[in-house]
């Protein structure tokens, strides 16, 4: 293989490699599965070290374009193949939705969640309920947690900053700038105990009991249930297709004069939609016409199997738009690290809501992600996540397609853990649900995830099982619906 490389030139040697190898795998000069040449042999070739072809390879791993095989060496991967099967498919959702304003809530999100809690201790049962991913990389995980923690003695051992540790925001800076757009610095992040707290405190910030504001309906229950905790008055807005419908946001924001519009605009929870950008340009224009702030949950990021359009708060320029992300959906739930991104006057007022509720995130957990990002694992890791949940999301729709009526409609989203399943309206959903958990196979009731807990027929299925699972668990459903419909 001939590189080229100007060793005078300001672009790093190791990108030099890569921007070769890249074009002549996108030029067709390197073919899906074709094997790249071993670590040493091309530093020998290119007479570099083979650190600088390991960190090459690296990134063109943590780009999508090939993969390490262990003991075998590295790959060019099918991932634009399997792309071109991906977007075959289209969603079918088609619901009849009005706005809802409830007058009373839906169903507890802390039941299902504690149901789910249960049902990790049954290894019989398939969840396709929760929200919770599947085990990774566990043994990295431990190792790098092993090295994050011989720092106890010195830096992590005591109260630590509210916002969180700069090392750990000077690198979440740095990601978000390079993999979403979001030119951001460490002094506007906050670290948070997962982005469950992050959306507690926005909330905290932005609103007051009897104000309105503005969710998708469906949405993130978790969220629902928080505002509802808090006596807000909430306003849900039908997603559609392609988001939430945006005529219908324009009535409201004008009638009501909501104080905060809630979104999830990448692979949104729970219906997997994620909105175009010209969808986002237009609600950064209505947000700003009626000088309404945006929190917008991006849970799932980093879980898109091809690229998404920027987050609105590139889009933001009056500080409007507060960001949240989470290391939960592709590292671990358990280490509770989430974050924040805000703006202008409101950084201050938030860093101190958090201070005033916990102090800080545990400075052991930061220091974990921090040394998961600083070792490259983050990068790899999230590539092999993503394919592997691209084969089971690929696996639950083909599923779908072979075992379910012909009248149940889908989404089919561009990653993150779930796919939204709408009913025909005369489903017993009661029914098919009770006897799907006595065959230990658990669905719940989409009814969760809107405010007032009526909505249409609807499930929301979490395709982060394993391919068994995933296979047994529709036929099985699938099954199931055939007999209630
Ligand atoms: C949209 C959304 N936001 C926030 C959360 C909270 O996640 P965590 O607190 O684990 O970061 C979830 C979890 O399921 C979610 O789906």
């Amino acid at each position: 293989m001939r590189i080229p490389l100007n060793r005078s030139a300001q672009e790093p040697i190791y990108l030099q490699i890569r921007d070769r190898i890249k074009h002549l795998i996108t030029s067709g000069s390197l073919q899906a599965g074709e094997q790249l040449p071993s670590i040493r042999a091309l530093a020998e070739s290119v007479q570099v070290n083979k650190l600088t072809v390991i960190e090459a390879y690296s990134v063109l791993e943590a780009d999508g374009l090939v993969e390490a095989k262990q003991g075998a060496g590295y790959f060019v991967t099918n991932f634009v193949t399997d792309n071109v099967n991906f977007s075959e498919r289209s969603s079918t959702l088609e619901p009849a939705q009005e706005v809802v304003i409830p007058s009373k809530w839906g169903e507890s999100f802390i039941d299902q969640y504690m149901s789910s809690i249960q049902a990790q201790l049954d290894p019989d049962v398939i969840d396709f309920t929760s929200g919770f991913p599947r085990p990774s990389g566990l043994e990295d995980l431990a190792r790098i947690s092993r090295r994050a923690m011989t720092q106890v003695a010195d830096v992590l051992f005591s109260y630590d900053a509210p916002q969180g540790q700069f090392t750990l925001r000077k690198q979440l800076a740095q990601m978000l700038a390079w993999k979403l757009g979001l030119e951001v610095s460490a002094d506007n992040l906050i670290i948070t105990n997962g982005s469950k707290q992050a959306l507690s405190l926005a909330f905290q910030y932005y609103l007051q009991a009897g104000d309105w504001a503005i969710v998708e309906s469906p949405t993130y229950h978790g969220a629902i249930a928080i505002l509802e905790k808090m006596g807000i008055k909430v306003i849900g807005i039908p997603m559609q297709k392609d988001g939430m419908n945006l005529e219908l946001l324009h009535q409201y924001l004008r009638s009501h004069q909501p104080k905060l519009i809630y979104t999830v605009s990448t692979l949104h929870n729970p219906t997997g939609i994620t909105t175009s950008q010209a969808h986002r340009r237009e609600l950064i224009s209505l947000a700003e016409k009626y000088n309404c702030p945006i929190l917008e949950d991006n849970a799932y990021e980093g879980l898109n199997f091809q690229p998404a359009p920027p987050p609105l708060k590139v889009l933001d320029s009056s500080d409007l738009v507060t960001y949240i992300g989470t290391f939960s959906k592709t590292l671990m739930p358990g280490l509770r690290v989430g974050y924040m991104v805000s703006s202008g006057k409101h950084y201050q007022s938030l860093v101190e809501i958090k201070l005033l509720h916990d102090l800080h995130v545990s400075t052991v957990t930061q220091a974990i992600a921090s040394e998961y990002i600083a070792s490259g694992h983050y990068r790899r890791h999230l590539n092999h996540l993503r394919s592997i949940n691209h084969q089971r999301h690929d696996l639950m729709l083909q599923s779908m397609e072979q075992y379910f009526p012909s009248t149940v409609r889908w989404t089919v989203p561009n990653g993150g853990l779930f796919i939204w399943v709408q009913l025909p309206n005369s489903t017993p959903l009661q029914l098919v649900s009770q006897q799907a958990a006595t065959q230990k196979v658990l669905i719940g009731s989409g009814k969760v995830f809107f405010p007032d807990g009526q909505g249409y027929p609807a499930l929301r299925l979490n395709f982060s099982q394993s391919l068994e699972n995933i296979e047994r668990g529709i036929c099985l459903l699938g099954d199931i619906l055939k007999q209630n419909i």
